[in-house]
Formats: structure tokens, C-alpha cells, sequence
């Protein structure tokens, strides 16, 4: 029979056909419910300014899991404790790959990173010595000194500033400069042992400098992220502006390693490992798996990483905190309450103190519930593909979990939005990684490594201040007209810096 397509008998052979492909195609790759897509730029707008925030509104219309096309690049977002507990508990090894934004690949800082490294080898070995220095209680407890001289830093500096310029409430001081400082000088302390922001160090003002640019570029949202086709026109000159700032910081702290070595040298056989960078230079891999040494550049990578990673996510929790407190009278009154009953008003505060706080500690879990400073935690990536939910997720899928829903996720909380420290005295619920309903911190394997420093900064950092000071809103406002908008950049800030008036209390 002669060929002719829209002749009966061919049209009533080829439709059928063509359905069964169809049909077959779209149960083979079953995929999350999507909200409609524009043509190449996909779901893109739908991210708006503020991401967490869309995403979580679509969670009402399209289910806890939603699915994305952000460009060309597949993503399945997270949006329900539920779904979390599947993810981190059944899958998290099939997605224990990262994403890495493109601007973070300048210099070959991916290939160096523990954060946004992919799943492998150099990756695990690192994740083992990192544990090792920053996660074990002995460590940790090791270097109490440090973080209560970091603290004390703070509390000094804020004092010069209350008497060089005779606050007033109309004024008031931005805290999160002070608390972005004790943030970096305790990583400063742990990682190189430095006081990074002793005044009479130039390296120290200028690596601060670079570091605060880089994190801007790695904040900026960027085109090649969404088109990875244009990432080699770098449409907005945003990794060659991070190579810039990178650049300048990677070069600060080479200078820090060779002043490491050179006194390594000098301390000859004496030498033993007394923190994080002499652990990385000690670094002696068996050849297994992963390198047999880390190289200088990597080295370098990594010192960067660790005030990138713990700089802003700690100061920016500890704003927020304030904030909280400071729209909330009562949980002020309570806080400072218990502080005053386990220190008495005649010695210093430590850090030891607070583990017998409960209710510093519910504080800490509350802002962290409604503030989580990596809203979508680090974005993972499908190593193959995988069926998750029911759902046929393909390999190289990007992955949100989106920790700022999930803390307002309705089936898991009593009134998800209010302000209540209260709702975790008596509770077990935590944020090491075991409660999904509640993972500022993620989870998993590629969990923040960094948690049991973070716990003990902000718990001290936050106590100190309440300790130390009566706290006023600055800038006119009150409880009522304080503005808790949001801004995202490298972590979720506020959109306005707190302003505050300290009242020292003779202490
Ligand atoms: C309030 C403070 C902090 C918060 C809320 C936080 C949150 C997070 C989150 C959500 C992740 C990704 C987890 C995941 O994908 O499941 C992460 C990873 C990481 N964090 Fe933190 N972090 C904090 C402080 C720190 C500090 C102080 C350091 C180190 C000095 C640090 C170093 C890291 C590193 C290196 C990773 C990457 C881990 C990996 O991919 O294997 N973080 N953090």
C-alpha cells in the first residue's frame, strides 16, 4: 500500500502507536508535580527574589515535593518533614553529590572544597580529617579558651563603640558588625590560630576584606547556574569578579601557610598537631583512597572555606536571635532570668554555663527553625538515578531541601509561624540531623560539619550578650514596628541590620 500519512488506515495505525510511546515514556519517567514552565527559561521566575519563600507557597497546590526546570537544569525540591526523613534516611547516598555554582568553580576552588566537592574519594578523606578536628567533643572542648577570648573581643569592642560615640536610642549600633567579627576571629583561632582582627594586622584587614567580597559574588544569583551553555561566556562577570577576590584572599592565606611552615621548621621534631592547618598540613592519606598529601592549593582552598562556611551562617543565627528576643518581652525576661540563676551576678560567664540553660538553648532551636541561615541547605545532586517517592528522579538532578518550609511545615508544628522557645522545653527534638522536621544544619552525610562549633558560639556568643547588657531597640522602633524582612545573599540576613542600644549591667 502506497504511503500517505494522513490517510485513514496510516493515521489509525501511527496514533496509536504514538500514544503508546507517549504513554509509556511518561510512566517509565515518572516525575514530581511541576508548576508551568515558560519555554528555555523554565520555572526560573518562579524563584522570585526570595526562593525559599515561592517554593514553599507552592507546597499547598503541588505537594511536599515539588518539581523545578530552572533553565535547562532538572531540580526536585524537598518541602515536607516527611519527605526529608525519606531523602536523608533511604536516599542520601544516591544524592550525597553536590551542585556547585558555577562561580564557585574560579581558581578550581570545587575541585579543593569540602562544601560544594563532588562525591568522591578526596572528598571523603577530607570529610574524615575535618570530623576529626571540628566535630569531636575533645576537640571541641580543647579550645573553649579561644572561643571565650573571641567573646570577650566582642564585648570589648562594643564597649569602645558605646563610649566613642555616646549611642543614643535614636541611633543605636548595627550588631551584626560585631558578631560577623567574633564569627571570623573564632574561626580565625581555630583554624590558623590568629587573631585575625587584632588591629595591628594589615594581612588580617585585608584577608577580611576579600573574604566579605567573595562571599558577595557567591551570593549573587548568576545566569550560568540556570543555562549551564553560557557558563563559558560568564554572562555576568561574576566568576571572573570571585577569581578577583578569591585570588586576593587565596593569596593572604598562602602567606599564613609559609609563616606555618617556616615555624614548623624551626619547631623541627617538636612539632605535633595543634590545629585545624597543621592537621591539614599533617595530612598522610594510605594511597586507598584519596591523596596521599593535600597540595597547597587545596590547603589554601580549604582555609577559605572554613570562614566562608562559618562566618555569616553563625553571626547572622545570633542576629536573628536578638531580634526574636527583642520583639518578644517575655521570652527577654525568661532568657535572661535563667542566665542570672546559673552565673549570679558575680563572675564571668562560660561557656559550660549554658549547657545549663534550657531555655537559652529552646531560643537558639526556635530561631533556628524560623531562621535557618542556608534556607535551602546546600544544593545536593542525583549520582544516578534514582527512585525516590515513587517518582523516577533522573541522575544529575540538582536537589532544595528546603529547611525554611520545612520549620514552618504545618503537619509537623503547632503554630508554625509564632515565636515559641517554650515548644522544645521538655522536648527531645533537635537539630543534629535526626529530627527532619527541624534541619538547619542538614543532614546525612554531607551534614554541616562545622555543628558542634556553631552549638557552642551561639549559645556562649548569645549569653554573653544577654549577660553583659539591657538591650533597646535602636533607630525609634518597637516590638511592634521591628521589621523581620528577609534578604538573601550568601545566607538569609535581615533585610535591615538590627539596630540596638547596650546597657551595660555591672556585671
Ligand atoms: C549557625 C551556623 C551554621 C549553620 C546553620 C550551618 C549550616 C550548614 C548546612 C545547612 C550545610 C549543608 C548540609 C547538607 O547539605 O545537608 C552545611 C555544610 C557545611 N558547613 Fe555549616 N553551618 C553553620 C556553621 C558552620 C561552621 C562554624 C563551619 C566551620 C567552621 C561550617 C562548615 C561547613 C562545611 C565545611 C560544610 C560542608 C559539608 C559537606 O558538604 O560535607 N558550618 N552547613
Amino acid at each position: 500500500m502506497e504511503y500517505c500519512p494522513t490517510s485513514p488506515f496510516w493515521l489509525g495505525l501511527l496514533l496509536p502507536a504514538l500514544l503508546f510511546f507517549l504513554l509509556n515514556r511518561w510512566k517509565r519517567t515518572k516525575l514530581p508535580p511541576q508548576p508551568p514552565a515558560w519555554p528555555v527559561i523554565g520555572n526560573i521566575l518562579d524563584l522570585g527574589i526570595m526562593p525559599h519563600q515561592n517554593l514553599h507557597s507552592f507546597r499547598a497546590e503541588h505537594g511536599p515535593v515539588t518539581w523545578l526546570k530552572l533553565g535547562s537544569v532538572n531540580t526536585m525540591v524537598i518541602q515536607s518533614a516527611q519527605a526529608a526523613a525519606e531523602f536523608f534516611k533511604g536516599h542520601d547516598l544516591a544524592f550525597a553529590d553536590r551542585k556547585c555554582p558555577h562561580a564557585l568553580t574560579a581558581l578550581g576552588y570545587d575541585q579543593g572544597s569540602l562544601a560544594v566537592g563532588r562525591y568522591s574519594g578526596y572528598w571523603r578523606a577530607l570529610r574524615r580529617l575535618c570530623s576529626a578536628e571540628l566535630l569531636t567533643t575533645k576537640r571541641i572542648n580543647e579550645r573553649a579558651h579561644l572561643r571565650q577570648k573571641c567573646v570577650d573581643s566582642m564585648i570589648g569592642y562594643l564597649e569602645e563603640e558605646m563610649a566613642a560615640k555616646q549611642v543614643t536610642t535614636e541611633q543605636g549600633i548595627d550588631l551584626s558588625r560585631f558578631l560577623f567579627l567574633l564569627a571570623f576571629n573564632v574561626v580565625g583561632n581555630m583554624v590558623l590560630s590568629r587573631d585575625l582582627l587584632d588591629p595591628k594586622s594589615k594581612d588580617g584587614a585585608e584577608f577580611y576584606d576579600a573574604m566579605n567580597r567573595f562571599m558577595e559574588w557567591a551570593g549573587k544569583p548568576n545566569v550560568a547556574d540556570f543555562m549551564p551553555w553560557l557558563k563559558w561566556l560568564d554572562p555576568q562577570g561574576i566568576k571572573a569578579s570571585m577569581a578577583k577576590d578569591m585570588g586576593r584572599a587565596m593569596k593572604i592565606a598562602e602567606g599564613f601557610v609559609k609563616e606555618r611552615l617556616e615555624e614548623r621548621k624551626l619547631r623541627g621534631e617538636m612539632g605535633t598537631t595543634n590545629d585545624f592547618l597543621d592537621a591539614l598540613l599533617d595530612y598522610e592519606g594510605d594511597g586507598k583512597e584519596g591523596p596521599r598529601k593535600i597540595s597547597s592549593q587545596n590547603v589554601n582552598i580549604i582555609i577559605l572555606e572554613m570562614f566562608f562556611a562559618g562566618s555569616e551562617t553563625t553571626s547572622s543565627t545570633i542576629e536573628w536571635a536578638m531580634a526574636e528576643l527583642l520583639r518578644q518581652p517575655e521570652s527577654m525576661k525568661k532568657v535572661k532570668y535563667e542566665i542570672d540563676q546559673v552565673v549570679g551576678l558575680t563572675r564571668k560567664l562560660e561557656e559550660n554555663d549554658t549547657e545549663k540553660m534550657p531555655f537559652l538553648q529552646a531560643v537558639v532551636k526556635e530561631t533556628l527553625r524560623l531562621h535557618p541561615p542556608l534556607p535551602l541547605l546546600i544544593p545536593r545532586n542525583a549520582l544516578k538515578e534514582t527512585n525516590f517517592m515513587g517518582f523516577d528522579i533522573p541522575k544529575d538532578t540538582q536537589v532544595f531541601v528546603n529547611a525554611w518550609g520545612i520549620g514552618r511545615d504545618p503537619d509537623a508544628w503547632e503554630d508554625p509561624l509564632a515565636f515559641k522557645p517554650e515548644r522544645f522545653l521538655g522536648s527531645n527534638t533537635d537539630f543534629k540531623g535526626q529530627n527532619f522536621e527541624l534541619i538547619p544544619f542538614g543532614s546525612g552525610r554531607r551534614m554541616c560539619i562545622g555543628l558542634s562549633l556553631a552549638h557552642r558560639v551561639l549559645h556562649l556568643g548569645l549569653a554573653t550578650l544577654l549577660y553583659h547588657f539591657n538591650w533597646e531597640l535602636g533607630g525609634g522602633l518597637t516590638p511592634e514596628t521591628l521589621d523581620m524582612r528577609e534578604r538573601i545573599g550568601i545566607t538569609l540576613r535581615k533585610l535591615h541590620p538590627l539596630k540596638v542600644v547596650p546597657k551595660k549591667r555591672g556585671v
